[in-house]
């Protein structure tokens, strides 16, 4: 009986001890969506090009002209090996990067991670 409650107590002591891994989780890049960023005509399809590679928390850190968006794009393709995006589809990723993360940070161009969106 006795090694009963102490079982019941080790067990208790490990799950409060781990809650806030748990938490902490929640909260890593792969777990991001397009819901996080900016919402905007080619959202999904930008967001999908990206973070194969890389959280999009690097592309929206980023603030470019579209001639520079442009040259990234290229960039990621001959260095690192991204599929590259042409036609309608670059139209629409670029339109959207350059709308939402233009060199000035517009409004809307950083959005607040624990806002609950
Ligand atoms: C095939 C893999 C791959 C894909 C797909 C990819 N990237 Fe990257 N990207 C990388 C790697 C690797 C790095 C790190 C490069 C470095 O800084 O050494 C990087 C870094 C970046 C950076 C940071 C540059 C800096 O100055 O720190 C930006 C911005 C970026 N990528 C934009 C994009 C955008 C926009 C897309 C989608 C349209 C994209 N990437 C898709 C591989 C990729």
């Amino acid at each position: 009986m006795r090694f009963g409650v102490w079982k019941i107590l080790l067990i208790t002591a490990v799950s409060i001890a781990t809650a806030p891994l748990a938490f902490a989780q929640s909260f890593t890049p792969s777990q991001e969506s397009p819901e996080d960023y900016p919402a905007g005509a080619g959202r999904e399809p930008t967001f999908y090009a990206c973070t194969p590679c890389h959280g999009f928390k690097l592309v929206a850190q980023q603030g470019q002209t579209r001639q520079q968006w442009d040259d990234t794009l290229n960039w990621m393709t001959q260095k690192h090996g991204m599929p590259p995006i042409d036609g309608e589809l670059r139209k629409t990723v670029l339109d959207y990067l350059e709308t939402t993360y233009p060199p000035r940070r517009a409004p809307g161009g950083w959005q607040n991670p624990f806002s609950g969106q």
